[in-house]
């Protein structure tokens, strides 16, 4: 039982960190911008909502390797979405991220992604 709670705890301390901005690889101070966008989309009542951004974005094409991806929570009251990258990122020429939002919530992201 003590375990199932401490199991609890530790999935609900993920979960916080993972809503917050996200990040992954370090930019180096030679890599240039790839894109900076700001991706919105609006709540849906009682739903929560699973988006996806993806590098390059459709019709454009990308030919640096990825080395730091950023996504900032442009809401700052902690209902942002849970962020994971689920193919390629640093060190691909691509990558896809999945965006899961909170229930009741949208989301206001700006993706950030830089490469050499
Ligand atoms: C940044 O990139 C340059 C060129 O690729 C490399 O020489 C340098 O070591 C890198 N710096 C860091 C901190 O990774
Ligand atoms: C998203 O966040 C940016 C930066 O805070 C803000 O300027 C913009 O109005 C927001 N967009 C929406 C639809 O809330
Ligand atoms: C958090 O902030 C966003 C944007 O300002 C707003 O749309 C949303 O309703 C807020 N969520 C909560 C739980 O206050």
């Amino acid at each position: 039982m003590k375990i199932i709670v401490q199991v609890c705890v530790i999935f609900a301390i993920v979960a916080i960190a993972y809503s917050a901005s996200t990040s992954w690889g370090i930019q180096n101070a030679t890599d240039s911008l790839i894109l900076s966008k700001n991706v919105v989309y609006p709540a849906i009542r009682n739903t929560a909502q699973t988006h996806y951004f993806s590098i390059p974005q459709s019709y454009q094409s990308n030919n640096k390797l990825i080395s730091a991806i950023y996504l900032q929570d442009q809401f700052i009251n902690g209902s942002g979405p849970t962020n994971s990258l689920i193919w390629g990122g640093p060190g691909w020429t691509y990558a896809t991220i999945q965006m899961r939002t909170q229930s009741n919530s949208g989301l206001n992201v700006t993706v950030v992604v830089y490469g050499k």
